[in-house]
């Protein structure tokens, strides 16, 4: 049966990496039979240039009716005077809403091949393998109320809400301890539960949850000293779980275990597995345009979006093995160029990857 995946390049690099993901997606789905069908849409900056919405609802029913959704990036300073509800990024917190996508599972593993990308010492990165599941519908990010108000003294003030409720806390905190159990079984949640209640009620549930899950070792960290333990000594963390801005924000960090945020994927998951699939890194306006960009962190977006979402495994180790095998084979975009490594455009690693798999 047809599958389709629904396509969003978005804004400033997404469509350069897009393109390679493409390149890498097309190639699996010809070798493999996999009876893909690739179909595009608009989403953030483009979509509000062409139609005056950043999710516009045609964007949002096209996804519905896909197996699959490929995002590239959206946003920069171009579209910085809209309006706060037409911002790029709004359209992006838009479609993760509106598809209930509320467990985005964020892999930071370390290459062998890029111990000496990273700022980090190659002892305190190497051989590491963390998944970060970060809810992503809830919490501050979606908070109401939120807004601007006027003080009696006359001066403004900006406010927004956190709060999980237990369901809210209880499907990301199933999803992290499965996860758990797949790999080394071991789960931390993080949270601020020294001062915060939403948090106080997250390390609560999590905490009771842990009774059906006896084999997965929990432990609980608060948010301030798990950003300091994943740089000092990350090897602790197997999965990790933790709120939406928690999770931004740690995931960033994580990047960098990697050697660059240009190597990180990400899968944004529902209740029925329907998944979207994007590079954790931003658009990056800087450096849009100019062929530069890393396309690996979407190439393995695809791997994670044929293994979650399209059932096809084998394709995604396929893919993943031939990233490993150009890294070896010295090619580096410049966010991860070494010494004795050779610099490639976005596009040269993207047909580097579509060869590795075609003379596997
Ligand atoms: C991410 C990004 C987004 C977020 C932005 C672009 C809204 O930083 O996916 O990590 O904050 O979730
Ligand atoms: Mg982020």
């Amino acid at each position: 049966m047809t599958k389709s995946v629904y396509v969003l390049p978005g804004d400033n690099i997404g469509p350069e990496i897009i393109s390679e993901g493409i390149k890498v997606l097309e190639v699996v789905n010809e070798r493999l039979d996999l009876d893909i069908d690739i179909h595009y849409g608009l989403l953030g900056g483009a979509a509000l240039d062409a139609t005056g919405d950043p999710c516009p609802p045609e964007t949002l029913a096209a996804a519905r009716n896909s197996d699959a959704v490929l995002l590239g990036a959206v946003g920069g300073p171009s579209w910085d005077h809209h309006d706060r509800e037409l911002r790029p990024e709004k359209g992006l917190l838009k479609m993760r809403y509106g598809l209930n996508l509320f467990a985005n599972l964020r892999p930071a593993i370390t290459y062998p091949q890029l111990v000496s990308a990273s700022s980090l010492k190659p002892d305190v990165i190497e051989g590491l393998n963390i998944l970060i599941v970060r809810e992503l519908v809830g919490g501050i990010y979606f908070g109401e109320p939120r807004g601007f108000r006027t003080l009696e003294s006359g001066e403004q003030e900006g406010f927004n809400t956190l709060k999980y409720s237990e369901s809210e806390i209880r499907r990301v905190g199933e999803i992290a301890f499965e996860a758990a159990m797949k790999r080394g079984k071991r789960l931390c949640s993080v949270d601020k539960s020294n001062v915060l209640e939403a948090t106080i009620l997250w390390r609560k549930v999590i905490s009771e949850m842990s009774a059906d899950y006896p084999l997965v070792s929990l432990s609980h960290m608060y948010v301030d000293n798990a950003a300091m333990q994943l740089v000092s000594e990350p090897s602790q963390f197997d999965v990790i779980v933790t709120g939406n801005m928690f999770g931004d924000i740690l995931s960033d960090i994580s990047a960098m275990l990697t050697g660059s945020i240009g190597m990180l994927p990400s899968a944004s998951l529902n209740e029925k597995g329907f998944g979207m699939y994007e590079p954790c890194h931003g658009s990056a306006p800087d450096i849009a345009g100019k062929n530069v960009a890393n396309p690996l962190a979407t190439i393995l977006s695809v791997a994670l979006l044929l293994r979650y979402s399209l059932g096809a495994p084998n394709a995604a180790e396929i893919i993943e093995e031939a990233v490993s095998r150009v890294l070896d084979r010295g090619f580096r975009t410049s966010d991860i160029l070494t010494d004795g490594t050779t610099l490639v455009s976005t596009s040269q690693m993207g047909s580097a990857v579509m060869d590795a798999i075609i003379t596997a």
